[in-house]
């Protein structure tokens, strides 16, 4: 088999970025390890950024998000006996939109079909070869069982944080930080108890309220590394989030539903440079993980590929160089803006146990929510700046 770039991974970023170099008239193969249902239905991001939201309407990909989705101006952000909602419209004319990755994997999905975009999903040994080359081809087991080989003029790796293509670019660098916590994580078939997402500070830890639709809750609470979800009960989760949220507080409620879902989420920054080897370039979570305070994570993926398909572009089909040499530095500019914003809006939010740090949060979260300049700084970041003015 031989096209224009490989694609490994068929989850956002892979997807997306076959989707875009489509309509620039560049042809793409998605290699996946897991089945199309089992990538559709994993529950993970549930924001879109403005600007997200900007590359999947100029993508023609907006119809189902528009209809289905649901249109946020803001966040609340809480601690004990106060709640201060966050108008990022007013503050920076951008908004942001609850709706889940599932369904834009769904969207993806659809619209790759509709063209006959060729996806193989189940395959197995995944490989690249060649890749400082730029005749790099892969190698892998369809679901078959036959061994296939593809060739390329450029592969993308977007096969995520477990994926072979991060260790067949030799990192110049990676940097790390472990935060000492855990989400835990739930989804419940409940009517969301906020009409937008509260963010709240506790003692006992950090919580969130965000939700997937007008039926469906997405709820969090940070505990220790290592937590195994089983030893909490749903009326113990319940509870402890109705204190940590608040539940009574001016008269404000939290109901329980059923719970359908629930996972233990590390908290970890991962970033690694450059995001290009030769003929490879990384895109997500291949290149960069952050922790999902600020919702950064899907958001960052797109950013990504929105850059990387126009370098592609102009690569492969208009024979300039120059967009594909400077992805990795263009990228890595935004990828830094949300590596700090996250850290900052984890650091803010989740409780060490040192007294210290409590009040240092508490005086950074009631600047955040009195100071129009403190306020504006979390909308932007939030709302995300425009891609390529993210430096
Ligand atoms: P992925 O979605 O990971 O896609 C990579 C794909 O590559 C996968 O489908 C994988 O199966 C495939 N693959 C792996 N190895 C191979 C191989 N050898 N060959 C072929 N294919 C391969 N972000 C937020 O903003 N908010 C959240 O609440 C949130 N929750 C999350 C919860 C979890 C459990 C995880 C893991 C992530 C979460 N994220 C969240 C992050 C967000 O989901 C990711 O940033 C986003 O999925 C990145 O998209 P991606 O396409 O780069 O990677
Ligand atoms: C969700 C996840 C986040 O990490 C976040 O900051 C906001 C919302 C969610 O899953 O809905």
């Amino acid at each position: 088999m031989r096209t224009q770039v490989a694609i490994i991974g068929a989850g956002p970023a892979g997807l997306l970025l076959s989707h875009l170099l489509a309509q620039g008239g560049v042809d793409s193969v998605v290699l996946e390890t897991r089945s199309e249902q089992y990538v559709a239905a994993r529950i993970r991001a549930g924001i879109l950024e403005h600007s997200s939201v900007e590359v999947l309407r100029s993508a023609g990909l907006d119809t189902r998000l528009r209809a289905e989705g649901d249109e946020h101006r803001g966040i609340y952000l809480q601690w004990p006996h106060e709640r201060h909602h966050l108008d990022f419209v007013g503050l920076t004319g951008r908004s942001v939109w609850v709706y889940g990755q599932t369904e834009v994997q769904k969207d993806l999905v659809a619209a790759r079909k509709a063209v006959g975009q060729e996806i193989h999903y189940e395959v197995s040994g995944t490989a690249l070869h060649d890749v400082s080359s730029d005749r790099p081809h892969v190698t892998f087991t369809d679901r078959d069982g036959a061994a296939r080989r593809l060739d390329a003029e450029v592969i993308a790796g977007c096969d995520g944080s477990f994926g072979p293509s991060r260790a067949a670019a030799p990192a110049a660098r990676t940097y790390e930080r472990v935060y000492p916590y855990s989400w835990l994580g739930i989804l419940a078939d409940v009517a969301p108890s906020t009409d937008e997402l509260i963010y709240a500070w506790h003692p006992h830890g950090f919580a969130l309220h965000s939700m997937r639709s007008a039926t469906v809750s997405r709820l969090y609470l940070q505990v220790p590394t290592g937590t195994d979800p089983a030893t909490w009960s749903d009326e113990r989760i319940w509870d402890e989030l109705a204190v940590r949220l608040g539940h009574g507080q001016d008269g404000w409620r939290l109901t329980p539903g059923p719970i359908t879902e629930r996972s233990v989420l590390p908290m970890r920054s991962h970033v690694r440079t450059p995001m290009r080897h030769g003929s490879l370039f990384l895109a997500g979570d291949a290149a960069h993980i952050v922790p999902p305070t600020g919702a950064k994570g899907l958001n960052l993926a797109i950013a990504d590929v929105a850059l990387l398909s126009r370098a592609l572009i102009a690569r492969l089909r208009d024979g300039d160089p120059g967009p594909a040499e400077a992805y990795s530095d263009t990228a890595q500019r935004r990828v830094w803006r949300c590596t700090h914003f996250s850290w900052w809006m984890t650091t803010m939010l989740h409780t060490s146990g040192e007294e210290f740090d409590a009040e240092l949060q508490l005086a950074q979260l009631r600047w955040v929510t009195s100071s129009r300049a403190g306020a504006t700084g979390l909308a932007e970041n939030y709302a995300g700046l425009p891609i390529g003015l993210d430096a």
